[in-house]
């Protein structure tokens, strides 16, 4: 069965999971390690991630574009995944970084990261953040309004220097994914409106002293499934740069964003090839630099989120409770996004038995469901499971919503894996909380 409402079943999720494997003794392992002694080691919640899977995407990525003979900037969207283990392992396969705030800078600059490598996005940069980009002379500043340039160019002058500037194009494309993950619609909040783009481009690069415009930059939105809106949005920029060079104005770099999606359950997914192939087919000739910034791509399928059964709770659904919440993984509750669940006990051979329940987490908010009416096998109290393609966008993600501290993080990479972050202790948690003395005085 492969209706899109199907739950796929064992074999295919690990078919379309490279490095998930289950193993007769071990259970389920990731690139050879037990998840099972993982979760058995650090407790649950646990998220693991996937040095190996990391680079062998990246690689992947890169391939693409090599085989389109297309020298291509990769830079990673922080915002994905911003630990700084999975920074550096980004960093060894030559990747600079996308960030959106003054402390995924800070993040990337101390990944080692090189500055020149390093573009920063957001439409609400504060001046603080504008500054530490301009001082530590970072690649691209991709500015998102008129009011951002005109700040930008007056505290670049003020401190005598010339960062290099994109303008972030609103195309008015529709990514044609969900609603919350859209960015290039005239009414999202984000990039200069298209029409404005050319008599300001012209303004920027003829009076604005303070900086040096390079190009431009657009993002559509996340888990792009399909090719059309790529190739829409990149077709408006190119028609830009035309309009731009006609009128005797310079564009070098070209950043083409982030997007390209994933396939959570049975989603057909773009492959990186294709995303060369439109970036090939619509600049290739253009004689620019070209820059991506992909996120979800990279990390998603390299982390799983790992979780014990608290409790079975036969209601008018069978609920299975797990130790894992919205405060870890909000993607569900936010998006109704939909991740792959398998237990780390090896199935039976042959045993195809499911069950169908809702997996569900403890938060008190009846939002937090990872799993509505779903085919899984017979799961008891105390059994683990993973939760997958939860690299990107989850614990970046994740809160201490219901006072509960961060879970651990491990990494695992060529057969050993070590803790990356360890798990928060309520001390940690309430540690910076004070009560003042004028209100504890009874
Ligand atoms: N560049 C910019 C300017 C972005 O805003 C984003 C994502 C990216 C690159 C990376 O996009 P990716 O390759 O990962 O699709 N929390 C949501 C996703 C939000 C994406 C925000 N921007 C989710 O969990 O689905």
């Amino acid at each position: 069965m492969n209706s899109t409402n199907s739950t796929p079943s064992i074999s295919t999720l690990l078919k379309n999971h490279s490095g998930l494997a289950y193993d007769p003794a071990n259970g389920l392992l990731m690139n050879g390690v037990s998840l099972t002694e993982l979760a058995k080691e650090h407790g649950t919640p646990t998220w693991v991630i996937s040095a190996d899977i990391l680079r062998s995407r990246a690689h992947a990525l890169q391939n693409a574009f090599a085989q389109k003979n297309l020298p291509i900037n990769c830079h990673f969207a922080v915002k994905s995944q911003d630990h700084q283990a999975c920074l550096t392992v980004l960093r060894q396969c030559g990747f600079g970084a996308d960030v959106v705030s003054g402390g995924e800078l800070t993040r990337a600059l101390k990944a080692g990261i090189a500055a020149s490598k390093i573009v920063f996005s957001g439409i609400g940069k504060t001046d603080a953040e504008l500054t530490l980009a301009i001082e530590s002379e970072i690649g691209q500043i991709n500015a998102e309004s008129v009011e951002e340039l005109h700040r930008l160019n007056t505290l670049a002058q003020s401190m005598g220097k010339r960062p290099r500037v994109a303008l972030r194009v609103n195309p008015d494309v529709d990514a044609q994914t969900h609603s919350k993950i859209t960015t290039g619609r005239a009414e999202d909040k984000f990039g200069i409106a298209y029409d404005i783009v050319p008599a300001l481009y012209r303004q920027v690069q003829t009076e604005m002293h303070g900086l040096n415009l390079v190009g431009l930059a657009v993002h559509l939105g996340s888990q792009m499934l399909t090719e059309a809106p790529f190739r829409k949005g990149y077709e408006r920029l190119a028609a830009l740069i035309h309009t731009l060079r006609a009128n005797g104005l310079t564009v070098e770099e070209i950043d083409c964003g982030g997007g390209l999606g994933i396939a959570y359950r049975h989603e057909q997914a773009p492959t990186p090839d294709m995303l060369a192939h439109v970036i090939t087919d619509v600049f290739g000739k253009l004689n620019v630099n070209l820059h991506i910034e992909p996120g979800r791509w990279l990390a998603g399928p390299s982390g799983v989120l790992l979780s014990r059964v608290i409790d079975i709770k036969d209601a008018a659904r069978r609920f299975v409770i797990i130790d894992a919440g919205m405060n870890e993984l909000v993607r569900p509750a936010m998006y109704d996004s939909w991740h792959g669940i398998l237990p780390l006990h090896t199935p039976k051979e042959g045993d195809t038995t499911t069950t169908m329940v809702d997996v569900v987490g403890p938060i008190c908010e009846s939002s937090d469901i990872f799993a509505k009416q779903r085919e899984l096998p017979p799961l008891k109290k105390g059994d683990l499971v993973a939760l997958l393609d939860a690299g990107a966008y989850g614990s970046v993600m994740s809160s201490t919503y219901n006072s509960r501290p961060f879970a651990a993080q491990i990494m695992i990479s060529n057969g050993q894996h070590g803790v990356i972050r360890k798990r928060q202790t309520l001390d940690e948690l309430l540690a910076h909380e004070h009560v003042p003395q004028w209100l504890a005085t009874s």
